[in-house]
């Protein structure tokens, strides 16, 4: 009989691969997505521990979702309640205690034996806990059978983290630096380009310390980039001080590696970026920039920071806002430091007060936000290289992203849904980018 899942996803793009892998595990016991928990036989929160406003909302999201089940209980219809993702893995047993309802807990490593744990769940009535470290991997154990993409697929080829950023809970959550082989890897991208995806983002908490194969990440994006109707490849999240030769080779050589890096740098200050554990200085991260632009003039960049890190003088704020005045960062992502327990900056001294990191937040973001509409006007009057995804709200219209990820809606048949296209740049949109079909496309993927 066919039964409802409702998977919500909190947090990292890691996650929203996850969630996807976790519906893949579970369509075999017949579940099939449904779009809200109302109807769901299944619910499933994929949760993220990152800063404590994250982690908060689980519990509310818990509270909401007490007396549907409850309701449904009483109908005859049990639902399945799971607690999958970061917070699942820092806080196991606290969840199970302070939410009884909840049935079954899993940490990130375990999605493959997630039809198990249904099982007991449903036969004992009882609360199962999984937040082991498994030796034999989740990714070992993926279906061949993954439902599709679409046009643009993402695919996770490392996960957790070495690095121990002092402020962080990844590499407590996510567990050791782990990556996946290259044949694996390459056999999934196979599979997603055959299923239609003609972009590939790869994930990994570090992305760029991969080290499942001969020539490291940047030998990766070489033998992806050769996949026959693959036009783009990305990567996300990288870390500064794992771009080494081979990934700025790859850059320099590879037409299908957009031209848009997202690495962060959280600080422009070196005090900061010591007491973070960073292992780099505001310098070293400005030469690997150059040594990006001189290996790919036409690249953009993206970054994360923290304000208010303990300790942050109005100086250091201020070599922030220096360096990315500096870099020109096209965008950005940007949070007030949040405590999270059992790391080391939550034991530090002289912890910023929020009005501060409040302050420091909103002028860091104005002047991002400056730079991506400068970014933007740039675009305008420009050709633009658009891999057009799916039609777009108005009728006859179609949406796609240019190298930079900047939305872009065009007026196109729906043909070239799959294909990249020169579009002209002829408008600037609170959110995105409108142009005009520039030429027929005389090159388009398959
Ligand atoms: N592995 C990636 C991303 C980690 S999480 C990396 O190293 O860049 C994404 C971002 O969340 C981080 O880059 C950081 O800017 C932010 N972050 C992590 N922990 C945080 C905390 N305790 N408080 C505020 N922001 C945090
Ligand atoms: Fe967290 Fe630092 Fe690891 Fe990124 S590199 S996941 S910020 S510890
Ligand atoms: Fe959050 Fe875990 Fe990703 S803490 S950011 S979901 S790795």
């Amino acid at each position: 009989m066919a039964k409802k899942l409702y998977i919500k996803t909190y947090g990292c793009q890691m996650n929203v691969y996850d969630s996807a892998r976790m519906a893949d595990v579970l369509a075999p016991l017949g579940y099939a997505p449904s779009a809200t928990a109302e109807d769901a036989d299944m619910v499933i929160l994929n949760t993220c521990h990152i800063r404590e406003k994250a982690a908060e909302k689980v519990y509310s999201e818990l509270g909401r979702l007490r007396p549907l089940k409850t309701q449904k209980g009483e109908r005859g219809e049990p639902m399945i309640l799971a607690v999958a993702g970061c917070v699942a893995q820092a806080e196991g047993a606290e969840i199970l205690a302070r939410a009884p309802f909840v049935d079954i807990v899993l940490g990130p490593q375990t999605y493959h034996r997630l039809p198990e744990m249904v099982a007991r769940a449903a036969r004992a009535g009882s609360q199962v806990l999984d937040t082991e470290f498994p030796a034999d991997g989740k990714f070992d154990f993926l279906p061949e059978t993954a439902a599709p993409q679409g046009v643009s697929a993402f695919l996770s080829v490392q996960e957790g983290c070495d690095k121990f950023c002092t402020f962080c809970v990844v590499p407590y959550t996510r567990g050791a630096e782990f990556s996946r082989p290259a044949a694996d890897v390459v056999a999934e991208a196979r599979r997603l380009v055959a299923q239609g995806a003609r972009e590939i983002t790869l994930l990994g908490q570090n992305v760029n310390a991969w080290r499942g194969g001969d020539g490291g990440f940047g030998g990766l994006l070489r033998r992806l980039a050769a996949i026959a109707g693959l036009a783009r490849l990305r990567y996300t999240t990288s870390h500064p001080l794992d771009v080494d030769d081979a990934l700025i080779a790859a850059h320099r050589e590879l037409p299908t590696l957009m031209p848009f890096l997202h690495l962060p740098v959280q600080s422009g200050s070196d005090a900061m970026l010591a007491a973070m554990n960073r292992r780099h200085r505001a310098d070293d991260y400005r030469r690997i920039i150059e040594r990006l632009r001189a290996a790919r003039p036409d690249i953009a960049f993206s970054s994360d920071f923290i304000v208010g890190f303990p300790g942050e003088s109005d100086q250091d704020f201020a070599a922030t806002l220096a360096l990315i005045r500096e870099i020109g960062f096209a965008q950005a992502f940007s949070f007030k430091y949040s405590k999270r327990p059992g790391t080391p900056a939550a034991a530090l001294p002289d912890q910023v007060p929020e009005a501060v990191k409040a302050e420091r937040l909103a002028a860091l973001q104005a002047l991002v936000a400056e730079q991506q509409r400068r970014f933007n006007a740039a675009a305008l009057g420009r050709e633009m290289a658009v891999l057009f995804e799916k039609r777009g709200r108005h009728q006859g219209q179609l949406a796609g992203r240019s190298p930079y990820l900047q939305p872009v809606h065009a007026a196109a048949p729906d043909a070239l849904i799959g294909r990249v296209a020169p579009v002209r740049i002829t408008a600037l949109r609170p959110n995105s980018l409108a142009g005009e079909i520039a030429a027929t496309p005389a090159e388009a993927a398959p």
